[in-house]
C-alpha cells in the first residue's frame, strides 16, 4: 500500500530546505572566482540578468510543476506529456550521479576537520592534500586502491543523510533549522576574521573592481547563466520533489523569489570572506593577488589551509570553522539530491519510504567508494564537468519546452499566480518560451562543439569517453527504460472516459467522442 503524502509542517521548513539545497559548496568556491574572472563588479550585471531571465523563471517552473502534480519530476513531466517522463527520470539520475561524488568531497572535509586541530598540513598543504589525503595516482587510468580514512568520512556522510531522511519531509523540516543557519554563522565568523586581516582590502578590490569591457564577451554571459543554474540547484529534480510536498495553499512565486535572492546574497557575501583572506595571503607572500587566486577543491583544501597556517592567533579554531562550514553547506545539498530521486522512485513504485531511502543510500555509498580511491579525484572532475555542461542544461531546456510550449506559458502562469501572493507578469512567459531556451540551446551547442574539438582537461580521450559521453548515454538509456518500465506512472496520469474507455491526457475534461466528463 502506498503511504499517504506528507506536507511541510511550515512555510519556513520548505523555504529553508530549498535554500539549503541551493546554498552549497559552489557558493563559496565557485561564485567568487567566477565573479573575479569575468569582470569583477561588472559581472553582477550579467549575473542578475541571468537570475531574472533564467533563475527565477525556472524556480517558478519547478515549484509549479511539483505542486501541480504533487509528485517528483517524472510524473510532473508526464502529467503534461506522458512521453516526457524519461526527461524527468534523467533529471533524477543526474541528481543521483552528482550526490555520489558530492559526498566524497564531504569526506575530505571530515578529514580536514580532524587535521585542523594540529594544522597537520604543515608547510606544504599542496603535497599534503595530493599525497597524504588523496594519495593521488598518476592519472585516471590507475585507481590505486582505497583511501581508508576517506572511506570512513564517506560512510559517516551517508549515515547522516540516511538519518536525516529517515522520517521523510518531517525530519528534513527540523534538520534544516540547524543546517541552514549554521554555515551562515560560520561564514560570518570567517568574513569578520578575513576583513580584519592586513591586506584584506586589496583582495576585496580584486574581487569587485569592475571591468566593463568584459561584458562584450559572450562567454561571460554564459558563465553567469551556468552559475545561476548550478547554484539554484535547477534541473536536478530536487526542487520539484520538495515542491510536491507543498500544501494546497502553498505559495509559489514569493517562495521562488525568496530562495533566489537569499542564495545569490549568500554567494556575494561569501566573496568577501574568500577574497579578504586571499588578499592577506598575497600580502604575506609578497605576491600580487592574481597569483594566489584559486577556485574549487584547490581553494578549499590547499590555498585556505595555507592561509589558516599564517593566521596570527587561533589558527586551529578558524580551520575547524572553515571545514565545518563546508560540511554543513554540503549536507543539505546532499540529502536534497537523494530526495530528488527518492520522491519519484517512491511515487512510481509505491515502495515504502524507508526502503527507498536505504536502497539509495547503500547504492550511493557503493558508487562513492570509487571516488575515494586514489585515482577517484580525476573521475570526479570528469563526471562533474559533463553533468554540468550537458545534463543540467538539457533538462532546463526540456522544462522550458514542456511548460512554455507543450503546456502553454499563459496557462501555467495563471496556475502559479492563483496560489501566489505575488503575481508574475508577461515577462515570465517571454523568458520561459524564448530567452531561457535560446540561451540553453546555445549553451548546449557550444559545449558540444567544444567537447568534440578537444577532450576535457588534460585527460586521455578514453577517460573522457568513459566518464563523459558513455556515462551520459547510459543515463539517458536508463531514463528511457524507467519511463517505459514504470508504465503505472503513465496510466496514473491519464484520464479515462467512463463510457467509451478512451484515455486522455490529464488536462482534458470531456470525452471527444461522447462528451462525457472524464475521470
Ligand atoms: N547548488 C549547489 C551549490 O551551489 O553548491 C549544488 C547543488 C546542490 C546542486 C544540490 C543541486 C542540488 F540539488
Amino acid at each position: 500500500m502506498a503511504e499517504a503524502r506528507e506536507n511541510w509542517n511550515s512555510r519556513a521548513g520548505f523555504i529553508l530546505a530549498a535554500v539549503g539545497s541551493a546554498i552549497g559548496l559552489g557558493n563559496v568556491w565557485r561564485f567568487p572566482y567566477i565573479c573575479y574572472e569575468n569582470g569583477g563588479g561588472a559581472f553582477l550585471i550579467p549575473y542578475f540578468f541571468a537570475l531574472f531571465t533564467c533563475g527565477l523563471p525556472l524556480l517558478i517552473v519547478e515549484f509549479g510543476l511539483g505542486k501541480r502534480a504533487r509528485s517528483g519530476a517524472p510524473i510532473s513531466f508526464a502529467k503534461i506529456k506522458p512521453y516526457m517522463a524519461w526527461a524527468g527520470w534523467l533529471s533524477c539520475l543526474c541528481a543521483f550521479i552528482i550526490v555520489t561524488y558530492y559526498c566524497s568531497i564531504m569526506a575530505w572535509s571530515w578529514e580536514y576537520i580532524w587535521h585542523s586541530f594540529k594544522l597537520a598540513w604543515g608547510s606544504n598543504p599542496e603535497v599534503f592534500f595530493n599525497d597524504q589525503v588523496l594519495g593521488k595516482t598518476a592519472g585516471p587510468g590507475s585507481l590505486g586502491g582505497i583511501q581508508w580514512r576517506l572511506l570512513l568520512g564517506l560512510l559517516l556522510t551517508w549515515i547522516c543523510i540516511m538519518a536525516i531522511l529517515w522520517k521523510g519531509i518531517k525530519s528534513v523540516s527540523k534538520v534544516v533549522l540547524f543546517t541552514v543557519p549554521l554555515p551562515v554563522i560560520f561564514l560570518i565568523i570567517l568574513a569578520i576574521r578575513g576583513m580584519t586581516l592586513p591586506g584584506a582590502i586589496d583582495g576585496v578590490i580584486y574581487y569587485l573592481q569592475p571591468d566593463f569591457s568584459k561584458l562584450t564577451d559572450p562567454r561571460v554571459w554564459l558563465a553567469a547563466y551556468g552559475q545561476i543554474l548550478f547554484s539554484l540547484s535547477l534541473g536536478q529534480s530536487v526542487l520539484i520533489a520538495y515542491a510536491s510536498y507543498l500544501p494546497e495553499k502553498g505559495d509559489i512565486n514569493n517562495n521562488a523569489f525568496l530562495v533566489g535572492f537569499i542564495n545569490c546574497g549568500f554567494s556575494f557575501f561569501a566573496g568577501f570572506a574568500v577574497f579578504s583572506a586571499l588578499g592577506f595571503l598575497a600580502m604575506e607572500m609578497g605576491l600580487p593577488v592574481a597569483q594566489v587566486v584559486e577556485s574549487g577543491p584547490n581553494l578549499a583544501f590547499i590555498t585556505y589551509p595555507t592561509i589558516i597556517s599564517k593566521l596570527p592567533f587561533w589558527a586551529p579554531f578558524f580551520g575547524v570553522v572553515f571545514f565545518m562550514m563546508l560540511l554543513t553547506l554540503g549536507i543539505d545539498s546532499a540529502f536534497a539530491l537523494v530526495e530528488g530521486f527518492g520522491t519519484p522512485l517512491r511515487d512510481a513504485t509505491g515502495c515504502k519510504h524507508i526502503k527507498v531511502i536505504i536502497l539509495l543510500c547503500v547504492i550511493g555509498l557503493a558508487i562513492g567508494i570509487f571516488y575515494v580511491s586514489r585515482g577517484g579525484i580525476y573521475w570526479l572532475d570528469i563526471v562533474d564537468h559533463y553533468i554540468n555542461d550537458f545534463g543540467l542544461v538539457t533538462i532546463a531546456l526540456m522544462e522550458c519546452i514542456l511548460v512554455g510550449w507543450m503546456f502553454g506559458g499563459g496557462k501555467f502562469r495563471k496556475f502559479v499566480n492563483e496560489s501566489s501572493e505575488l503575481k508574475i507578469g508577461k515577462w515570465w512567459e517571454i523568458c520561459i518560451m524564448f530567452i531561457t531556451p535560446l540561451v540553453m540551446g546555445y549553451f548546449l551547442v557550444s559545449s558540444l562543439v567544444k567537447g568534440i574539438m578537444e577532450p576535457y582537461g588534460n585527460y586521455p580521450g578514453w577517460a573522457n569517453w568513459a566518464g563523459g559521453w558513455i556515462m551520459m548515454m547510459a543515463a539517458v538509456g536508463l531514463a528511457v527504460y524507467f519511463g517505459k518500465r514504470f508504465r503505472a506512472v503513465k496510466v496514473a496520469v491519464m484520464k479515462v472516459c467512463p463510457s467509451c474507455k478512451i484515455r486522455y491526457e490529464d488536462d482534458k475534461s470531456f470525452c471527444k467522442k461522447c462528451g462525457t466528463r472524464l475521470v
